[in-house]
């Protein structure tokens, strides 16, 4: 959970409330709940100091049950097919296909994965929160503990169908999200944010590129200022990322 509100503390700058009124979002210290409460100043979970360059990236439920890892993009990457995600190409308006076979999940010169945020009813509904955090990986990438390649057959994890020819992973004792995946795209995987190994950070920029133009499927999203401000926080968060990036090619 503290993983969620390093996340959250970053992209969510305000609140809007039921009338439309904006309010900015209080930034508790984690144990301060008493009268003299202070607050975390803005900008000082934004970084992180240490930006891994290992070769692998660990991940686990909260259990133990479920325990995998990552490599990083190498050619076997670029060789996946997939169709365009909802989070790059909204689906209620455009078309998915993807005939150039662009490897939209490789990022930062082929070193990173796209990662993204997503309120669609049924992550809503297998979470029990509003917003599921996703790495596009592919499969190739993802090793069980003892360096054998991925299979759904891992350790306490179980598969559920959520509908036809999707498939959603959790751990079946702790229940925490793994993976989805599907029939249509079955070399690409989303793999769970929260589960990645939280030495790297909440956001594990050192192997993701977040996607800030867009919540996946925000037409979907329960409450619609949540959603709002949201994409909104990404939005900020991700120009500025990119203001930091423009100033040091000018330096
Ligand atoms: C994309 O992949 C498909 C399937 O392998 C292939 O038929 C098609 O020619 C590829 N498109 C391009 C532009 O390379
Ligand atoms: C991108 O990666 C290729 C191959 O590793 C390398 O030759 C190139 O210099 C890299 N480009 C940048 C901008 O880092």
């Amino acid at each position: 959970m503290f993983k969620i509100f390093l996340l959250y503390i970053v992209w969510f700058h305000e609140i809007v409330d039921a009338d439309g009124t904006k309010r900015p979002l209080k930034r508790w210290m984690l144990n301060d709940r008493g009268e003299k409460a202070e607050f975390v100043p803005e900008n000082s979970l934004q970084t992180l100091e240490k930006i891994s360059s290992g070769d692998k990236l660990k991940a686990q439920c909260h259990c133990g049950g479920v325990k995998f890892y990552i490599t990083r993009p190498n050619e076997a990457s670029k060789k996946v097919q997939s169709p365009f995600p909802d989070l790059q190409v909204p689906y209620h308006s455009h078309s998915n296909a993807n005939p150039e076979n662009k490897t939209w999940w490789l990022r930062d010169n082929d070193t990173k994965y796209l990662a993204g945020t997503c309120t669609c009813t049924s992550c809503r509904q297998n979470l029990g929160m509003e917003i599921q955090t996703w790495a596009f990986v592919p499969k190739c990438n993802i090793f069980k503990e003892d360096g054998s390649p991925l299979d759904f057959h891992l350790g306490t994890m179980k598969t559920y169908p959520s509908s036809e020819g999707v498939f959603r992973e959790f751990c079946g004792k702790c229940g925490a999200t793994v993976f989805w995946h599907c029939e249509e795209r079955p070399e690409l995987i989303d793999v769970s944010v929260g589960l990645l190994d939280l030495e790297e950070g909440a956001r594990v920029e050192g192997w993701l590129d977040w996607w800030t133009d867009r919540v996946s499927f925000e037409e979907m999203a329960v409450s619609r200022s949540l959603v709002a401000s949201l994409e909104d926080g990404l939005k900020k968060w991700g120009a500025k990322r990119q203001g930091v990036e423009a100033q040091d090619i000018v330096s």
